[in-house]
């Protein structure tokens, strides 16, 4: 006889719970896409990037098919491309570095803050060469980069700031939302993100209108009008269907992203005493949680992990390996000496379940399974 997996008890994200809570918005959102058959581009993708564009109080934005390409074509944007340096966090999701190379640029890594996890702001410096053209803070986990240092380095040495925001929909930093602190911000709409899509999608937010042109023109085959390309683009587009569920999710954001911060605090409290280290905030920021990741004492984070999922908990490791120590950056020759931060955390860092839906009990019994395990 086959064994049925069992569904955890508490799963890490879940879908379908959220689709269950608005059901009846998706499924008139997508039937309006598909009778109109406005599958690429169109009113539908005009009308959410308006709305996004008003959530992230910014002037513009271009739907675009995913929050790697939306990186890509921001830094092209900026005019970053072959022989260039960009600098960004250790520790991140490849596609934050991915992005550069696809750019044409070379991947610069600085260490991080073991407080935050986001780019230690005091090292960026140091790594700054007549080549160095961007830096992108990434605001990992929904924790806004500590914003004011990076701009005033970015202005010192003449550097453009692109934030990586795929994680951190909603994030304020000393109460702006954090689109509004770099030239150009990206978005990713991945499905499990604190905004997701029913498939991939991403963004690009900026207030100047000249870098929102040549973006939208970037992103969709450098094309100026219907067969005059003035440049070679790429096929970037925002699809119809993403976006009519993305506006209908949107107007539910807000709410979403409270749930999140309430299970979060509930979360901090119920550890505190603890051996784990709960997640810290800067003075003045408004963290969105897209992640509630604590850090385990050295050599207990796998076991513990191990037990939770025996109680049917799920987890994630966001990330295992950081990224200076990925295969993909064997050829920039790093030894672990250089980011010890980065990597210190990779082997002590663990993702606790985090979504709007989880129930009180649920996060009662994360908790509680940590405890248990004698933590
Ligand atoms: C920090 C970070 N940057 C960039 C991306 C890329 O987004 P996408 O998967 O939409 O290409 C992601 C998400 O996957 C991410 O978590």
């Amino acid at each position: 006889m086959q064994a049925v997996k069992a569904e955890p008890n508490v799963p890490f994200v879940d879908l379908k719970a959220q689709y269950a809570s608005i059901k009846d918005e998706i499924d008139a959102a997508i039937a309006a896409v598909i009778a109109q058959s406005a599958f690429v581009g169109g009113p539908f993708v005009k009308e959410f990037e308006q709305a996004f564009a008003g959530y992230c109080g910014a002037g513009h934005c271009i739907g675009v098919a995913n929050g790697t390409d939306a990186i890509a074509i921001a830094l092209r944007t900026l005019g970053v491309g072959p022989g260039d340096e960009v600098i960004t966090a250790a520790n991140s999701f490849i596609a934050t570095a991915e992005a550069i190379t696809m750019a044409g640029a070379r991947v610069v890594f600085v260490d991080i803050d073991p407080r935050t996890y986001n780019i230690d702001v005091t090292r960026i410096e140091e790594k700054i060469t007549p080549r160095t053209k961007a830096v992108i803070p990434v605001h990992l986990y929904g924790q806004p980069a500590d914003m004011d240092p990076v701009r005033a380095l970015a202005r010192r040495h003449g550097l453009w700031v692109v934030g990586d925001a795929a994680q951190a929909h909603g994030s304020m930093y000393k109460g702006q939302p954090v689109s509004g602190l770099a030239d150009i911000t990206c978005f990713s709409f991945y499905p499990g993100k604190n905004l997701g899509a029913y498939g991939d999608a991403g963004a690009i937010v900026t207030d100047n209108p000249d870098w929102a042109a040549k973006a939208r023109i970037l992103a969709n085959h450098g094309r100026m009008a219907k067969y005059d390309h003035s440049i070679e683009g790429v096929n970037s587009r925002l699809d119809g269907i993403q976006a009519a569920v993305l506006r209908a999710k949107l107007r539910h954001l807000e709410v979403w992203t409270e749930a999140r911060r309430a299970h979060a605090g509930r979360y901090s409290t119920m550890l505190e005493g603890s051996q784990v280290v709960t997640p810290g905030e800067l003075d003045g920021v408004r963290a969105v949680y897209h992640l509630y990741v604590v850090r385990v004492p050295a050599g207990r984070r796998d076991g513990l992990r191990a037990s939770l999922t025996q109680a049917g908990i799920e987890t994630g490791i966001h990330y295992p390996i950081a990224l200076p120590y990925l295969n993909a950056y064997r050829y920039l020759g790093h030894t672990e000496e250089d980011f010890p931060e980065a990597l210190r955390a990779s082997g002590e860092v663990l993702s606790l379940p985090m979504f709007a839906e989880l129930t009180e009990q649920q996060a009662g019994q994360v908790a509680a399974g940590i405890r248990a395990f004698g933590l």
